[in-house]
């Protein structure tokens, strides 16, 4: 069992990883329950797949347990499946002091945390996440939001979780496609700054993504360790170290944009495709060594992940592309910060990109396409 510590003062939780933590929740989470009752929120595929098991030990441990299930899939994170969701959890008499358990991936997560943000004015929450996106990233550091018809993640809060349980067994039920998306976060750590986690990616990444349970549990450790600290150090992404967190996320949310955020890109492919442009951009303004660039993208490639815009299905131009990035929401009087990198693990948030040098590069991208 790993245990890493997010060092909040009076927001401080635990996230503990464990194959086989959901069979063992009763005791896990028992002391976040109150009066011995637990609601558990999760979606159809995850209810399938996971929640036998942790109602099976909640309800072992002698806890009361009632569940929610919304339909799956990024269209949950919606204002009709909040108001759906705060009605029911109102209905079943959820107080400030409940602890409300988010089981599935990252769409659960946002949605359960951005309700419990607003229940009362602020219950508790438990993360259980079940994607290994959500396992690496999106369980850990409170960012909680829904979509609106402008954009996406564009109404939200920081709220965070009282507890995060990460059982990598889950991840078995997890198909393949979903499971190499969240990988692309993963890389993403070793990319910002830990050039030696880059390094045993190229290696162990392979057996990860075969599900091979020690490099599962070393890589979630490694990546939830690397966000914790993140977290704690800046945790509303005002001194701009956690805007190192998104690293491909400009120009992946470009490519999502692009491709209707629909299954067609799903959010780690637009990452993984980000992130290998973030560096190529990087080595064509001189700021990167391409062989650095190259490595970069020749791992993502061999991961099964799209990293240039023909992988990823868009065909647009440069112009149309950079008009997406400037909905983005980290847009500040104008000004897009880019996060570019000077090598493998030296990512740096640069505040002087011109937008019209992003749209040649992507015209040159599509053109070698
Ligand atoms: P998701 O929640 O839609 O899960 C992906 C799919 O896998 C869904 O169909 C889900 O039902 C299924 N699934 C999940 N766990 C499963 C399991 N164990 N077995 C079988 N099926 C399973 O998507 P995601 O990739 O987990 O998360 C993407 C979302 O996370 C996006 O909305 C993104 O904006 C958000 N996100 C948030 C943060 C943050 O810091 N809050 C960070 C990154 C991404
Ligand atoms: N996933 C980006 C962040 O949590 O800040």
């Amino acid at each position: 069992m790993t245990i890493v510590p997010v060092a909040l003062g009076d927001r401080a939780y635990d996230i503990l990883i464990e194959d086989g933590a959901l069979d063992d929740a009763g005791s896990h989470l028992a002391c976040f329950a109150r009066r011995g009752r637990f609601l558990i929120v999760t979606d159809e595929t995850v209810a399938g797949a996971q929640l036998p098991r942790l109602e099976g030990s909640l309800e072992a441990a002698g806890l009361a347990v009632d569940a929610i299930v919304l339909p799956p899939g990024e269209a949950t994170k919606s204002w009709t499946q909040l108001a759906a969701l705060t009605d029911a959890m109102l209905a079943r008499g959820i107080e400030r002091s409940d602890n409300v358990v988010a089981l599935g991936g990252g769409v659960i997560g946002d949605l359960v945390g951005f309700a419990a943000a607003i229940m009362k004015r602020g219950c508790g929450f438990v993360q259980v996440p079940t994607s290994l996106l959500a396992q690496v990233d999106s369980s850990v550091g409170g960012k909680t939001a829904i979509n609106s018809p402008a954009g996406k993640n564009l109404v939200g809060a920081f709220h965070q979780p009282s507890f995060v349980l990460i059982d990598p067994t889950t991840l078995d039920t997890l198909p393949p496609r979903e499971v190499r998306a969240g990988y692309a976060e993963v890389v993403k750590y070793g990319l910002i700054d830990d050039p030696a986690f880059f390094a045993w990616c190229e290696t162990e990444g392979a057996a990860l993504l075969a599900g091979e349970p020690a490099a599962r549990a070393h890589a979630i450790a490694r990546s939830v360790s690397a966000k914790a600290a993140i977290v704690a150090d800046d945790e509303r992404e005002t001194t701009g170290r956690r805007a190192l967190l998104n690293l491909g996320h400009t120009f992946g949310h470009a490519l999502e944009a692009e491709t209707g955020f629909s299954d067609r890109l799903l959010h780690g492919e637009a990452v993984a495709a980000g992130m290998a442009l973030a560096f190529r951009f990087s080595a064509a303004q001189g700021l990167c060594p391409a062989t650095d660039a190259a490595r970069v993208g020749t791992h993502l490639a061999a991961a099964g992940l799209p990293t240039t815009l023909a992988a990823a299905g868009v065909v647009a131009s440069g112009e149309t592309l950079v008009a997406h990035m400037a909905h983005d929401k980290k847009m500040e009087g104008g000004r897009l910060p880019f996060l570019l990198a000077r090598g493998i693990g030296e990512t740096y948030l640069a505040k002087d990109v011109a937008l019209g040098d992003v749209a040649a590069f992507l015209d040159m991208e599509l053109a070698a396409a």
